[in-house]
């Protein structure tokens, strides 16, 4: 037996035909038993993998009667002898080629029934794996991903250090890093109606630590956000969050492709070609109406303005009046498609919010289908030629105004390619640069369209300053990756004067400037450097890089889309002696 170590000589998964007439001592979980007459079998695990003990009529009576007694998930240690398999050997297996001929047995934990078997090909429903997901953990297909995690993580501190950033890890407890969603609040014991937030990334402490001479910081960052959840989001995640001082946004690109570049290596598989594509946001929303545009997707969408006003067709008329959008997809091969297909896609617009969708069919004898009555004459030859269409194709159009049919035509464009199959190819990473500096809602609420630090575009500073709001260009950038927004960074503001205008541009009174951000204001007043920073959600990455289906598949212990903890039953209540100390008094909750 080797070392010092006293549990346990191997590892179940380590053991070889090279070890064979060795003695060894294991522990483990018993995955199976199987009884042949008078020879028994036991499975045992480990997370290295799994390992054949077997007990014959040459073991002691009480080593097979022990043996006899094991159930599903003991926790077991045992002593034996390796041997060669012989002509049983097992291919499938690491350990496939020896068997462990057991001389003792003690078990250090029974384990009840379980709510579900310990097997991989299981299907077990979700909020079942997740309360107990320590067990589900135990199945090596689920517990693959977090050894990959904690390799890609690794591979992103060598690379980050390697390029001389440092990490800094910086504050839980804070006042709110704005990033477009609600915080997480803890009051404070000590003073009273005064609370914390929780941060929703580390923004203003990296901005900090670059007014402190720090240079280059990243952090492998845990977020926490009190959103909406969908799949790819959770109430807390991780990016890798960086910031550089003195740079422009060619460099923090150059470091978050390297970057990719060794992480993707780090997990053995092909890394993508660098400088990766560049598009702007304009360029992004005009050809794919997105700003997470997937490029394996070769559809793009025809600005139809031009064009629709002339087909004597009443809603165009009054979206074009109004100022919205008319615009339009030519599906090649579409007319193809059956009319439950079409309508599906017409569900798409209406399901991403458009009253719908106005489509045609392309024929050798020309267009049919509902836009058809409207494409008679020849502006309709011209409509069709607008969106370069030909006999075989279909034509959707959205006309609504510009926020809806922008979704819609992105709802559209990706369910036509799906029907057809058309998302093909390698991955394909593409920068989104330019997006706007501030967005509106449908009610005419103005928000940054990352957050209030970004720096607008050197040339539009005067505009922004003469009050104007929109097509104020920002030199925020986003990293999308098949269609997913994987990272989000800018250059910053790193004048005060600058960061007022923004805040004021906003609608935030200067009290409430005061109040929230007086700190980085201040630091502003004590020689800011020019800075930049990119963050990328590591769940989403990983979940893309593992082909998970979910980021939850990737996060060990997951949130359900209600954000509890199916697990500790978090959020839960709290002892009424606990809300007395905080100064906080519990109301009924209002359904
Ligand atoms: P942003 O808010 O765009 O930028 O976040 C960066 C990336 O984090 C991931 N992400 C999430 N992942 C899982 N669950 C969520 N709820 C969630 N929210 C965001 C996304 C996203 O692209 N401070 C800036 C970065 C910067 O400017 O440097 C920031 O946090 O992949």
């Amino acid at each position: 037996m080797s070392g010092s170590a006293t549990w346990r000589s191997h590892h179940c998964g380590d053991l070889r035909a090279q070890h064979a007439g060795e003695s060894v001592r294991l522990c483990g979980w018993v995955a199976n038993r199987r009884d042949h007459g008078g020879v028994s079998f036991v499975d045992l695990r480990d997370r290295y993998g799994l390992i054949q003990l077997i007990t014959d009529e040459d073991c002691a009576t009480e080593v097979r009667e022990a043996l006899l007694r094991l159930h599903p998930e003991y926790v077991i240690q045992v002593e034996g002898t390796v041997r060669l398999r012989g002509g049983n050997v097992n291919p499938d297996r690491k350990t496939g080629e020896v068997e462990v001929v057991v001389t003792s047995i003690q078990v250090l934990n029974r384990a009840d029934r379980l709510p579900f078997e310990i097997q991989e090909d299981l299907d077990v429903p979700e909020d079942l794996r997740f309360q107990y997901r320590y067990l589900d953990l135990r199945r090596p297909s689920v517990f693959k991903n977090f050894e990959l995690r904690s390799l890609a993580n690794l591979a992103i501190r060598q690379s980050m250090h390697a390029e001389g950033f440092i990490e800094v890890e910086t504050p839980l407890l804070t006042r709110s890093t704005p990033e477009g969603a609600r915080d997480y609040l803890v009051p404070s014991r000590v003073r009273p109606g005064a609370w914390y937030a929780l941060p929703q990334s580390p923004q203003l402490f990296k901005q900090l630590s670059m007014v402190g001479g720090v240079d280059k910081y990243y952090q492998i960052a845990r977020c926490l956000r009190d959103e909406d959840l969908r799949s790819d989001r959770q109430p807390e995640f991780t990016q890798l969050d960086m910031e550089m001082s003195f740079v422009e946004e060619d460099e923090v690109l150059a470091v978050i492709e390297g970057l990719m570049g060794n992480l993707y290596e780090a997990l053995d598989a092909e890394a993508p070609s660098a400088p990766f594509e560049r598009m702007t946001w304009e360029e992004s929303v005009r050809r794919f109406s997105t700003d997470k545009p997937d490029l394996r997707n070769p559809l793009e969408v025809t600005e139809l303005a031009e064009v629709a006003g002339d087909l004597g067709f009443v809603v165009y008329d009054g979206v074009l009046e109004k100022g919205g959008w008319v615009r339009g997809i030519t599906l090649p091969g579409g007319a193809g498609l059956s009319r439950k297909q079409i309508d599906s896609i017409e569900q798409a617009a209406k399901d991403a919010g458009a009253g719908g969708a106005a489509w045609c069919k392309v024929g050798e004898e020309g267009p049919t289908g509902p836009l058809s009555r409207f494409l008679k004459e020849a502006s309709g030859q011209t409509f069709l030629d607008a969106l370069g269409a030909q006999a075989g194709d279909l034509v959707v159009t959205i006309a609504d105004r510009p926020r809806r049919a922008m979704v819609a035509l992105d709802a559209v464009r990706r369910k036509m390619a799906s029907l057809m199959d058309l998302v093909q190819g390698p991955d394909r990473l593409v920068w989104i640069t330019e997006f706007p500096l501030f967005e509106e809602d449908d009610e005419g609420k103005v928000f940054p369209a990352h957050h209030p630090f970004t720096a607008p575009v050197t040339e539009d500073i005067p505009a922004l300053q003469a009050g104007q709001k929109s097509g104020i260009r920002s030199r925020a950038y986003d990293l999308v990756l098949n269609g997913v927004e994987l990272g989000s960074g800018s250059v910053r503001i790193h004048d005060k004067v600058l960061q007022e205008s923004v805040f004021s541009a906003l609608g935030l009174a200067p009290e409430i400037v005061k109040d929230r951000f007086q700190f980085l204001l201040e630091a502003f007043r004590f020689g800011a450097p020019p800075h930049a920073g990119f963050a990328i959600g590591l769940d989403r990455l990983y979940a893309l890089m593992f082909g998970a289906d979910s980021i939850r598949d990737v996060i060990a212990f997951p949130k359900t889309s209600t954000a509890t903890c199916p697990l500790t039953q978090a959020p839960a209540p709290v002892d009424s002696s606990q809300l007395t100390d905080l100064g906080l008094q519990a109301t009924e909750p209002s359904n």
